[in-house]
């Protein structure tokens, strides 16, 4: 029997829109030198996310995968394909065929609608990749969070970690760990630059090696 491992691959989703999905995806895509992959962009105000991504974490270009859908508006999937008359095949959201570590980041939370019956969660669950969910450290995030991992245990959906995000609180790390059993795999604190060399000495500081080579063994 081989013993070669596949390579990481996940999900990174939010416990909602706005939690730093794209930041953290930009640190986990440097650290790990990872493909990542936004399959749906609703919203190309400023940047797309698969640009900011590029610009922070100044990966190789070909690293950065092309998102499937790209929508104006910045709003949930299901509408926002609806208005650009673009509806959402969900032939187009598979897999990318590539045997290295790749970060998926979702477009918004778990039950964000894709089509009009069709939940990000269901394309989760067609994908059979594990998650890592992104949350706030403050208030709110206990009954957000709590909420997602019930949803995805529902579902049978392997839960890698939790990323606690923002300034550091002092309970709800412990009780979102106790409550769901789910390890916590860092607190990443609130930064004023997002310079690579800042990212580096905070992957070296949150001792990331060592945790995604522990997630790696247990897979
Ligand atoms: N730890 C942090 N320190 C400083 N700024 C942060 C932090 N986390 C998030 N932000 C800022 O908050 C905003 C939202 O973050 P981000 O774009 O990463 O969220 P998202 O979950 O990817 O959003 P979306 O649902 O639109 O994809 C961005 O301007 C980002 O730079
Ligand atoms: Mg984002």
């Amino acid at each position: 029997m081989s013993t070669q491992k596949r390579p990481l691959q996940f999900v990174l989703c939010g416990t909602d829109t706005n939690i730093g999905k794209t930041l953290i995806s930009s640190f986990l895509v440097r650290g790990l030198d990872s493909y990542y992959w936004k399959p749906i962009q609703s919203g190309i105000e400023k940047e797309t996310d698969s640009e900011t991504v590029f610009r922070i974490s100044q990966v190789n270009k070909n690293k950065i995968l092309k998102e499937a859908y790209i929508f104006k508006e910045p709003v949930s999937p299901h509408w926002a394909s609806e208005i650009d008359f673009n509806p959402i095949n969900l032939n187009k959201l598979r897999l990318p065929n590539i045997d290295s570590k790749l970060v998926i980041e979702t477009a918004g939370g778990l039950m964000v609608p894709l089509t009009r019956n069709f939940l990000q969660i269901d394309q989760i669950k067609i994908w059979n990749l594990p998650v890592i969910l992104v949350c706030r450290s403050s208030l709110g995030t206990l009954n957000h969070t709590l909420l997602s991992i019930e949803a995805l245990n529902k579902r049978k959906i392997p839960i890698l970690g939790i990323l606690i995000n923002g300034e550091k609180h002092l309970d709800n790390p412990r009780t979102l760990k106790e409550f769901s059993g789910v390890p916590i795999i860092a607190e990443f604190p609130m930064l004023k630059h997002f310079e690579e060399k800042q990212l580096d000495i905070l992957w070296e500081d949150l001792n990331m090696k060592e945790k995604f080579n522990s997630i790696l063994n247990e897979q």
